[in-house]
């Protein structure tokens, strides 16, 4: 096999693993997908000073992210399905995280439940939360968080509805995939996937399906969570929801100043400047153009992380070098899943690191704490003149 030094060769691997619905379901952006490119593209436009004669001795990635102790400012996004892209691919990815030490996200609408990730992982893991119209399975999920010891809830903002991704339908995306012709050919080429699958039990959403009323079988869970999303979201419910989980909350997908605003004064300990990885709302700006002007109006109140676009750790050096607080990756881990498994996800946030590190000693800094605007090249018109 190759040898692996880029989240882009774990992205190849995973491809050529990975039946076709599910590698497409990662790798794909809303509509025109513009979006999407952008978040990558725009990282680009930002350069680095180099510095030398610099001692950079005792370097060190170690950070604090909403007050836990981690080895680097970064977590694992919330990621549906992850565990159609690699057998009980959450416990892989959660096992991984927790080996490195930085913060695991399980998703509403994940594969393994709360319940499994937390019988295989012995540190807390971060929980996400999508608003459902049936309150009482929005409660009981919260419940089984709190009971799991998850040490913070993730409520997500910009998926009330679903932003079109072409791609998703032209497949017709299942969990499990449904066992068209098609569907057979391909997976005929993705014989380890096939066998780690037949091997788990994990196979649909188990975080709904036994826990939400009704819901027992595949073609329920699909009309349920169409159903399901409420669109009705607004600020007095997010209020409401923070008072049921009285925990740490951080609140996904803010991208807009206004909103930023509101969620410091709504109280959270976190935001994260999101654009939900271009597979929601094709148009808006990238994650990192957007993020100066919400540090501006609300980094002195809350802890701001970002995600949407980060593939390696130069991105993280500029996003904490802009004022982030910390970050969070999807796509990076999940090819390093989908390529590999629990070791892919390890040698993911192995290479995010060794990148970050380097970087930031080439940039004449040891800490990451240290990072500042000092060290980079950002073009005067970065955040774009927009009327
Ligand atoms: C395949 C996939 C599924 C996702 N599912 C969820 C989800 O269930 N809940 C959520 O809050 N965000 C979800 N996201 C968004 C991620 O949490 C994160 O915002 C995004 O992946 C960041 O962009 P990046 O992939 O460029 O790092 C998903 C992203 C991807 C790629």
């Amino acid at each position: 096999m190759a040898v692996i030094t880029t989240i882009d060769d774990l992205k190849r691997l995973h491809k050529r693993r990975t039946p076709k619905m599910f590698y497409d379901y990662c790798e794909s952006g809303s509509w025109s997908e513009q979006t999407f490119r952008e978040n990558t593209s725009d990282f680009d436009l930002i350069r680095l000073r180099q510095r030398v004669a610099v001692d950079m001795s005792n370097r060190s990635t170690a950070s604090q992210m909403i007050g836990e102790e981690v080895a680097l400012p970064l977590a694992l996004a919330p990621v549906g399905l992850t565990g159609m892209q690699r057998a009980d691919g959450e416990i892989k990815a959660a096992r991984a995280a927790e080996t490195f030490g930085v913060p695991f996200t399980l998703s509403t609408m994940s594969i393994c439940s709360i319940e499994d990730v937390a019988e295989h992982t012995r540190k807390p893991f971060w929980f996400q939360l999508y608003v459902m119209r049936d309150e009482e399975f929005v409660d009981g999920i919260i419940e089984r968080a709190k009971r799991a010891g998850c040490s913070a809830l993730v409520l997500t903002l910009d998926l009330q509805i679903l932003g079109q991704r072409h791609k998703d339908l032209k497949n017709g995306l299942t969990a499990p995939p449904r066992l068209t012709l098609p569907v057979m050919a391909d997976l005929a080429t993705k014989w380890r996937w096939g066998l780690e699958m037949l091997r788990t039990e994990r196979k649909t959403f188990r975080n709904i399906v036994g826990h939400a009323k009704g819901i027992d079988t595949m073609d329920s869970l699909n009309e349920w969570t169409a159903a399901q999303f409420d669109p009705r979201l607004d600020w007095e419910k997010i209020r409401q929801i923070k008072r049921k989980w009285g925990g740490k909350i951080i609140l996904k997908g803010v991208l807009d100043v206004e909103d930023a605003k509101m969620a410091a004064e709504v109280g959270c300990d976190a935001i994260v400047v999101s654009n939900h990885g271009g597979r929601q709302l094709d148009g808006a700006l990238s994650s990192i153009r957007m993020l100066p002007g919400i540090l501006r109006a609300v980094g002195d109140r809350v802890e701001v992380l970002l995600d949407s676009g980060i593939r390696s750790g130069q991105d993280v050096l500029k996003a904490l070098a802009l004022g982030a607080d910390g970050v969070m990756i999807g796509r990076a881990y999940i090819h390093g899943l989908g390529a590999m498994g629990e070791a892919g996800v390890t040698t993911a946030l192995e290479i995010i690191r060794k990148e970050l590190d380097t970087t930031m000693a080439l940039c004449g800094k040891r800490d990451v704490a240290d990072l500042d605007r000092s060290v980079l090249l950002v073009p005067e018109d970065f955040e774009g003149r927009w009327a």
